[in-house]
């Protein structure tokens, strides 16, 4: 992609909100009894992760783990790299990893195997969205929130070029018609 972008409405804080309550209800009557560490994904999954935690209810922890395979762009280099590690202690805890959105499934998959090998008790994964159409390997995505179109979408802590991320709403970028001058609806 190149050029211009128009930003278009997908999901708004409301439809956010109520996707959220609802992952955590799940996360908090699937945990009962037991503590969480909660791992997110560094750096788009900071927001809802901020929002995910305050609606669970049972005791947690969280960490980050940082991992770019992605350019200043919205095409995949195809390579992982680790960039940021969690420094909590990962043997023998449950561990709900939290992803902002699996796209390839790549990133999840190379994290999932960094932290399997540290032999946690149990792993699973929240993702606030999924690109099911464009999985290049199979993931197990024990939490989804919304399955999306194969579309680059920014906001809620997803950026394009670094940008966005600060944006309450979620938004398709769409190539600007005429001049296009890029203007976020609502
Ligand atoms: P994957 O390894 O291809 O699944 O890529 C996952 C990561 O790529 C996500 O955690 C995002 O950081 C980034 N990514 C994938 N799709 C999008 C998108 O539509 N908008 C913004 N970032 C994206």
């Amino acid at each position: 992609m190149s050029g211009r972008y128009d930003l278009k409405l997908l999901y708004s804080r409301d439809e956010i909100a109520a996707t959220v309550r609802r992952l955590a209800g799940q996360i908090s009557a699937d945990y009962a009894g037991n503590d969480l560490l909660v791992i997110g994904v560094l750096k788009g999954a900071v927001v809802f992760m901020a929002d995910l935690i305050r609606e669970i209810d049972v005791p947690l922890e969280i960490d980050f783990i940082g991992l770019s395979s992605y350019g200043d762009g919205v095409t995949s280099c195809g390579k992982v790299k680790l960039t940021a590690y969690p420094t909590a202690r990962i043997e023998g805890r449950h561990i709900l990893v939290v992803e902002d959105i699996v796209d390839t499934g790549l990133c999840i998959e190379a994290l999932l195997k960094f932290l399997a090998e540290r032999r946690p008790a149990s792993i699973k994964v929240c993702a606030l969205m999924d690109k099911p159409a464009r999985h290049q390997v199979p993931i197990d995505i024990a939490y989804s929130g919304f399955t999306v179109p194969d579309k680059f979408v920014v906001g809620y802590g997803l950026d394009f070029a670094q940008r966005y991320r600060h944006l309450p709403q979620i938004f398709t970028l769409e190539e600007a018609a005429g001049d296009g001058q890029a203007a976020a609806d609502d």
